[in-house]
């Protein structure tokens, strides 16, 4: 028998608890063991809820316990996640976690630590929900030399923008939806202000690259400016508004950006909608490869954790490798960068060229007093100077 506990009877911890059970049999074939959850810790009470239990309030029970070998963090949040993580770590316990902003912060420290005490901490629900994405960089492209991630990897903000454009739904009633359904964040700022994606983008980029990728270095926009009137202009160019989290490696190093972009149909993430999630890999022998599943919810991010039990049962008291050196990557500005650009403009078609070159004209739409157009391929820095010099710029959505 092996016992685990669960930090965090929330949305996730609660998903964990229940596919362990629903489960069990064939976890329990694959694991080479029983597992067992001999403790939840929560502050509140759950009365009737089979959690009740094995409820406790005090974490030095879980940690005191010589027996429980297995701690799944799912409190979200760096404060006291972070201290609990480090202490069982520290303890010889292995840690699991779906808790992306401590990964972000403090990944490449824990999985020092686990190293060092021959213990693992794997957080496969960390990016994509339930899409085997970190184990798939952690050993099925170990051979590769990745260049490129590209992702839909937050599930609210994908919901968001499919009911705006599917069913006309506004923003605020969209979220609200998202958080009801279990998808959005306890402070949904990180997902509709792109945080979250940002930080999930660093985590696979310092996975796929080798080096650590900061998030805080990473340009972020989120999706609180986009309107129905940027859909509908979007619908009229073929193009759906997604938001892409973005990294690439060249010979002068990595860059990443974060940002709400026209995808075309000819681009597979075209087709991913509601709170499904996926990301874009290229390589230098793979060539490209997209993995697409369940991005957001209790039960598909319980599935990665809970297959990340299973992986800590199989390898007790040996890390597993992962590919995520301390040494810090040096992020460059996406200024360089070179696309397409949608524009919103408060000129004139003429006005519109003189600032911008040759435009494409998107006739069919527009507020009275505004003109659509996609400019020609220049790069980030080029096209910001011209927005800046215009002053007639209403919005600007990048073409990915
Ligand atoms: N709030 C996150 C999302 C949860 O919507 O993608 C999964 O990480």
């Amino acid at each position: 028998m092996i016992n685990a506990a669960i930090l965090g009877y929330g949305t996730v911890g609660a998903g964990v608890f229940g596919v362990l059970k629903m489960n069990s049999a064939a976890i329990a074939r694959r694991a080479g063991d029983e597992i067992r959850v001999k403790y939840v810790l929560d502050l509140r009470e759950f009365p009737g809820d089979p959690a009740a239990e094995v409820l406790t309030h005090d974490y030095k029970d879980i940690l005191d316990d010589p027996e429980v070998s297995i701690v799944v963090e799912t409190m979200g949040g760096l404060k006291p996640a972070y201290d609990f993580t480090k202490q069982a770590l520290l303890a010889g316990k292995n840690v699991c976690t779906s808790n992306k902003e401590l990964v972000a912060e403090y990944g490449v420290e824990l999985l020092t630590i686990a190293r060092e005490h021959s213990v693992n901490y794997l957080f496969e629900a960390s990016c994509g929900g339930g899409i085997p994405i970190i184990r798939t960089f952690n050993s099925s492209l170990t051979a590769e030399e990745i260049d490129a991630v590209t992702g839909i990897l937050n599930g609210t903000t994908n919901y968001i923008l499919t009911k705006m454009r599917v069913d006309g739904q506004d923003f605020g009633d969209a979220l609200k939806e998202a958080q009801e359904r279990g998808y959005a964040e306890k402070h949904p700022e990180a997902d509709v202000e792109g945080w979250d994606a940002c930080r999930k983008i660093a985590i696979l980029s310092s996975l796929a690259y080798g080096n650590h990728v900061s998030y805080k270095e990473i340009p972020t926009e989120g999706i609180t400016n986009i309107e129905k009137a940027d859909i509908a202009y979007a619908e009229a160019l073929g193009m759906r508004v997604k938001l892409l989290a973005v990294s690439r490696r060249n010979e002068k190093g990595v860059w990443a950006l974060v940002a709400p972009m026209l995808v075309a149909k000819s681009n597979m993430l075209y087709y991913v909608d509601d709170v499904l999630n996926a990301v874009f890999v290229h390589g230098n022998a793979l060539g490209d490869a997209m993995f697409y599943g369940s991005g957001a919810g209790s039960l598909p991010t319980a599935s990665a954790v809970a297959g990340d039990v299973v992986d800590c049962a199989r390898h007790l008291h040996k890390t597993i490798r992962s590919d995520w050196s301390p040494k810090k990557a040096e992020l460059l500005p996406p200024d360089g960068v070179c696309r397409s650009f949608f524009v919103r403009f408060s000129g004139s078609e003429a006005e519109a060229r003189d600032i911008f070159g040759n435009v494409k004209p998107i006739r069919t739409l527009g507020a009275s007093g505004e003109f659509g157009f996609v400019t020609e391929v220049m790069s980030e820095k080029n096209f910001h100077e011209k927005c800046s010099g215009s002053g007639k710029v209403i919005k600007s959505i990048r073409i990915a």
